[in-house]
């Protein structure tokens, strides 16, 4: 097996578009993130990828075969609902890079990949952008969700070793519809941070959330 990985920007995105969203659908149909894929969504969603200068996929293969994809972009160039949190809480959204998703096709994983995934977008948004924090979301599903499989974990411990901390309070949604449902459904999702850099976490995101 001749695994290689390739990051790339902006046009050179396009070919793969097609392989980047079948993966997507693919691995995201599986719990926790239960998406039922929509073709249309993942077009305009990737088309952020090709449209953002600041933006990166890191593309594994076997062979010729798309087999992983792991994706960032500056917090600038993503969706409103995502910036949101940032924003309310009165930070500029250049301070932060988004790490998208991570997704690797099953038979391929546990062979290091997926630190190659963080190891890859971290060299990227050091050398690409200014920002002093990368930053992701991750869906919230409740303990007693009657879809979770039995002994289904999280992967905080994976993110812990990467150097990524919870941020409490710091949430977004998003809606998608998940398999076997007639519409989308919100979902809240939950934010990690690493600093880049030198600079501390801003302590709006550390402070809990005012309730009105
Ligand atoms: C997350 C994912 C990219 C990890 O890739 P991977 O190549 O299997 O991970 P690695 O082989 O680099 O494993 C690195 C570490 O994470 C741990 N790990 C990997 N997957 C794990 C999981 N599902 N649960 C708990 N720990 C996990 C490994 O045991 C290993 O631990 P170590 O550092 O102590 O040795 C891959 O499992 C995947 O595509 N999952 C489905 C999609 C997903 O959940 N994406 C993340 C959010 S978008």
């Amino acid at each position: 097996m001749s695994i290689t990985l390739e990051t790339l920007s902006g046009e050179a995105l396009r070919p793969i578009m097609a392989d980047l969203a079948r993966l997507r659908i693919t691995v995201f149909r599986e719990w926790p993130y239960l998406y039922e894929g929509d073709a249309e969504y993942e077009k305009k969603y990737l088309e952020f990828y090709v449209k953002s200068p600041g933006a990166a996929v890191v593309i594994a293969r076997d062979g010729a075969q798309v087999i992983g994809a792991s994706s960032c972009l500056p917090l600038r160039d993503e969706a409103p609902d995502v910036r949101a949190p940032f924003e309310a809480r009165g930070l500029s959204p250049d301070q932060f890079f988004y790490f998208g998703e991570s997704v690797l096709l099953p038979s391929y994983r546990g062979q290091g990949l997926g630190v190659r995934f963080f190891e890859e977008r971290e060299r990227y948004a050091l050398t690409d952008s200014r920002a002093e924090f990368a930053v992701f979301c991750s869906v919230r599903r409740p303990a007693e969700h009657p879809l979770r499989p039995e002994g289904a974990g999280t992967l905080h411990a994976f993110w812990a070793k990467r150097g990524f901390s919870p941020l409490p309070g710091v949430a977004c949604t998003m809606m998608w519809k998940e398999p076997g449902q007639v519409d989308e459904t919100l979902h809240w999702l939950d934010f990690f941070i690493k600093p880049l850099r030198a600079a501390p976490v801003p302590q709006v995101l550390l402070q809990p959330e005012k309730q009105s």
